[in-house]
């Protein structure tokens, strides 16, 4: 019957595609409520990678609803996308395990063009997106200007909401932006034939949930992005263009606040963090280039390369308050092995003072200067370690030492990228 919420601690590509594919094996329902395909989750079954930016990170398990909620920012032509792959490997998505709310806002191209345009006039002030169209596309949904999935199934709404939404945008582009003008008759024809493909798969994603609570369903929220990327708790303007954190799963879903049994944060033993923006514990260093390596750390989405550090419990502090977090599930453990010693950052120096907590203003950010705590480090591999006593003693200790930092009990410690490679201590749904 539990509600379980998954969400980044950190900056993002925490690990949270594994985490949720794995929790799938025991949820009903899986739901992603915001963000876009600027998410790119990964997960590696029997040896097989998949990435997925849009379609939830359950979808591999047989009989269970996957949903998408009306938080998210769509591009249907990436879902479409997304649908073909997984066709091409065997696994049919149909409306029987594939729901789409049709309140959410569709990803145009002229939103793809305005982020790629903006972010050009930016130059070195960039925010490094990922070019996805995701803040125009939220942006026009504030703005009360933007074409919902109900809008993109009625042609003649479609047409008439397209034709005013392409007006405007030609002119920011070609006027301020110095960029080429779109078609609307093209966008409309490809998008009709978009809307055609996805109707079967729309329809109430709150009121689906509602049966499930009623049935005393297991379901599972997918966050994408993290809590540092928030819209509102983030280090803006380097952020993403919606709320990431915990409490979106209602707003984004259509449920109320009392349906939530449990919040999970995801931490990766380590931070990273891609585009630009400030990094505390930011290494530029043989270690942080040792630990890209090894932690493979390049974007699912764009291929950029991950900033690499130490973590940084100031950093997850913040997201255990913002998230109101029940656990930790610490990943990438196994990354850390053959480092020597390790870093923990336990505090920010700023002017001479010692704080606590993470500043609002990106300018004191920068001039911040991370307190360590020092660790030893462990040498034998334990990407084949199943239970929490098997594992290293200062493995033990540097997860142990987590808890203590954050006042938050780790249940899950992940060891490598497979489903099985996890030491799970608790179910997620034993609530
Ligand atoms: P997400 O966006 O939070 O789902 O994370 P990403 O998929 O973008 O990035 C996480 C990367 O780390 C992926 O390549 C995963 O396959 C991989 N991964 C996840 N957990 C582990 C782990 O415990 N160890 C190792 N070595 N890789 C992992
Ligand atoms: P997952 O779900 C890491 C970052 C971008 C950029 C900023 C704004 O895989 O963890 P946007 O395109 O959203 O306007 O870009 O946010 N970003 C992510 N970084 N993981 C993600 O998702 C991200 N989604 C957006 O790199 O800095
Ligand atoms: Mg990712």
């Amino acid at each position: 019957m539990p509600a379980v919420v998954v969400i980044g601690t950190q900056w993002g590509d925490e690990g949270k595609g594994k985490v949720v594919d794995l929790f799938s094996q025991d949820a009903d329902y899986i739901v992603r409520f915001q963000g876009g395909n600027n998410a790119g989750h990964t997960l590696v079954v029997n040896d097989k990678k998949y990435i997925f930016h849009l379609i939830p990170s359950g979808i591999l398990h047989e009989n269970k609803m996957c949903m998408i909620g009306n938080g998210v920012v769509l591009d249907p032509g990436v879902l479409i996308e997304e649908l073909d792959k997984l066709e091409e490997n065997g696994l049919q998505v149909t409306p029987d395990n594939l729901l789409i709310s049709e309140h959410l806002h569709v990803i145009m191209p002229y939103h793809k063009a305005l982020d790629i345009a903006r972010e050009e006039v930016k130059g070195k002030k960039k925010i490094g997106t990922t070019g996805r169209g995701i803040g125009p596309c939220y942006e026009d949904k504030v703005a009360r200007s933007g074409i919902r999935m109900n809008d993109l199934l009625d042609s003649e709404i479609f047409l008439t909401k397209l034709q005013r939404n392409v007006e405007e945008k030609n002119f920011l582009l070609t006027n301020f932006l110095n960029s080429d003008p779109l078609s609307t008759e093209k966008i409309y024809r490809t998008y009709v034939e978009y809307a055609e493909r996805l109707r079967p798969y729309v329809g109430s994603v709150s009121k689906e949930l509602s049966r499930a609570f009623a049935k005393k369903s297991n379901v599972l929220f997918e966050g994408a992005q993290g809590t540092h990327l928030d819209i509102d708790h983030g280090t803006y303007p380097y952020v993403t263009s919606s709320n990431v954190v915990a409490g979106n799963a209602c707003c984004g879903t259509g449920i109320g606040p009392t349906q939530i049994d449990r919040v999970i944060g995801i931490c990766k033993a380590y931070t990273t963090r891609v585009g630009g923006g400030p990094f505390v514990t930011e290494l530029e260093n043989e270690v942080g280039r040792h630990i890209q390596q090894c932690g493979g750390e390049y974007g699912a989405t764009t291929g950029r390369p991950r900033r690499c550090g130490w973590l940084d419990t100031v950093v997850v502090n913040n997201a255990v308050r913002l998230n109101g977090l029940s656990w930790l599930a610490i990943t990438k453990l196994d990354v850390l092995t053959g480092v020597d010693p390790l870093k923990i950052c336990v505090a920010y120096r700023y002017n001479g003072k010692e704080i606590e907590d993470f500043p609002v203003q990106v300018k004191v950010l920068e001039c911040c200067e991370p307190v360590y705590e020092t660790l030893p480090g462990w040498e034998d591999s334990i990407t084949d370690v199943r239970k929490f006593d098997d594992l290293p003693e200062n493995a033990k200790r540097y997860v142990r030492r987590v808890e203590e930092l954050t006042g938050v009990p780790v249940k899950l410690i992940s060891v490598g990228p497979g489903r099985d490679q996890t030491i799970l201590l608790e179910n997620p749904f034993d609530v």
